[in-house]
């Protein structure tokens, strides 16, 4: 008899190799790898036999889409592309404890005014699931409830004549099919289950919703190959000790990616927040060393967030750095060019970097306002009041355009703020003149950031490569760019 051969397979990534090793080759994910069977026999290749030959047809088809499943929860429409498609899986994911559960059974709640909802719980028992459908008031709602965790026993359910149009499985850990030998959880079992799931969605119609984990690296438990398998990837997330949680579209094959939708956690579950742009200023003090205010784009949604900073001197040989919703990679680069591009010493100093409100923000534009915090902290100057600012910052020390830059004014504009610092804009490269940009608010347009240092009166012991009043350009209120 053939011996069964043994493969080492990457939770992370999916990879497979023949031994054991520490660390994943492919994605660099440390102790990732588990032992898994590989199925019998290789691969045979195609043979002799002849196929089928396959049908083209035209990108037009005859058939009306039937319509997409809407909530009326429109932050979660807005996410999803405008509701779920008929015959697609979604994949939600988050940390344990954000909300996911949760948020689906509001969503399940809610379409099954219209709709014939499942619900299937591998988690919690149907006691649990009761008592959180009383919190929040939705015991009424027709949904159709289960505590299950076989996935042959769900797909068998799931195929009769009264099958539900929309099918929550909460999560996709504790799914398994009986065929494997591995436990629930195990790459082979989370991807094989999906498989059927995603499969069963397809033939019959109805819209699947899958629960992932989060890994402690944030990204979705078991092999990325779950992310491909897919129509739409959406995260869940948010700092657990503030109430505001963000869902977030990653990937999707019926609408915009990068779009978010914001909800609140009260106690009687999650309330949508229509008009967010503000939300995370409800803090912001006014002229605080430190801090600025950074205008950014979350899909097609101005929001306006608070960037803070502290810079504290260090007995220690590596000062600590940290930072809460933003990349510390990125805040290195910045350090990194504000010291070696504009003489600003944050070497041998503690950093911290805050983003007010738990959101977490991923745009580059970011970049110009976090070097605002910094100078301004190393400074001791503070940001001028009503300002925003957005840019993207290169190696060398310029600052680029970035999208969208009149929605973000106008944002900024609507909230009561009166100025701004942004990046110039030129029509073509090599354009002598800078673009005028649509805006009432005052403008102080900076190319390098040398020109950011200069704003808050240089930095002790600046030697920038630039330094010099007339080497700065488009500066201070009188050079400023006025708009309309
Ligand atoms: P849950 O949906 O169980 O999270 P997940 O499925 O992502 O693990 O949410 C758990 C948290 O939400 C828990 O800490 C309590 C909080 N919560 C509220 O604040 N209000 C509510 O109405 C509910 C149902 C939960
Ligand atoms: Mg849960």
């Amino acid at each position: 008899m053939a011996r069964k051969a043994t493969t080492y397979v990457c939770a992370d990534c999916g990879t497979s190799y023949p031994k054991w090793n520490g660390r994943c080759d492919n994605c660099g994910a440390w102790n990732s790898l588990s032992e898994e069977q590989a199925p019998e026999g290789a691969p045979k290749g195609l043979g002799k036999g002849k196929g089928r030959r396959i049908e083209f047809v035209g990108l037009k088809g005859k058939e009306k889409q039937p319509p997409r499943r809407v909530t009326q929860l429109a932050e979660f429409d807005r996410v999803s592309g405008g509701g779920l498609v008929p015959g697609s899986a979604s994949l939600v994911g988050g940390d344990p404890g954000i909300g996911k559960s949760t948020l689906l059974m509001q969503v399940a709640a809610a379409l099954a005014a219209g709709f014939k909802c499942a619900y299937i719980s591998g988690e919690e028992a149907i006691d649990q699931l009761r008592l959180r459908a009383a919190r929040l008031g939705l015991e009424d709602a027709a949904v159709g409830l289960a505590a299950a965790t076989s996935v042959r026993d769900i797909v068998t359910t799931l195929e009769g004549a009264d099958a539900p149009d929309i099918v929550v499985i909460d999560s996709i850990q504790c799914m398994y099919v009986d065929t494997l030998d591995s436990a629930p959880g195990t790459v082979a079992q989370v991807r094989t289950s999906a498989q059927e799931l995603i499969r069963a969605a397809k033939r019959q119609g109805f819209a699947l919703i899958l629960v992932g984990h989060v890994t402690k690296e944030g990204t979705i438990a078991g092999p990325r190959v779950l992310e491909h398998m897919v129509d739409t990837v959406l995260y869940f997330e948010g700092d657990p000790s503030h109430q505001f949680r963000i869902l977030r579209s990653v990937k999707n094959r019926f609408g915009p990616a990068d779009e978010i939708g914001v909800f609140e956690m009260t106690e009687t579950g999650l309330h949508e927040v229509p008009n967010p742009s503000a939300l995370f200023l409800a803090d912001h003090q006014g002229e605080v060393n430190g801090a600025s205010v950074f205008a950014g784009m979350e899909g097609t949604r101005p929001m306006l967030v608070e960037i803070q900073s502290l810079i504290a001197p260090s007995q220690q040989a590596t000062p600590r750095r940290a930072v809460v919703g933003w990349d510390s990679g990125r805040l290195a680069m910045i350090m990194a060019v504000l010291e070696a591009r504009c003489g600003v010493a944050l070497a041998g100093a503690e950093v911290y970097l805050n983003v007010a409100g738990g959101l977490r923000i991923r745009e580059p534009a970011a970049d110009l306002a976090v070097a605002a915090a910094l100078v301004s902290s190393v400074t001791g100057r503070p940001v001028p009041g009503e300002t925003v600012v957005f840019g993207e910052v290169g190696l060398s020390g310029e600052v680029r355009a970035v999208s969208q830059m009149e929605a973000r004014l106008k944002e900024a504009e609507k909230l009561g703020f009166t100025r701004a610092i942004v990046p110039v804009v030129r029509g073509k490269a090599g354009d002598k003149k800078a673009k005028r940009l649509n805006t009432n608010l005052t403008l102080t347009q900076i190319e390098h950031l040398d020109d950011l240092v200069v704003l808050f009166g240089g930095a002790d012991g600046a030697q920038g490569a630039r330094k010099g009043p007339a080497e700065v350009r488009n500066l201070g209120p009188a050079v400023g760019l006025e708009g309309r």
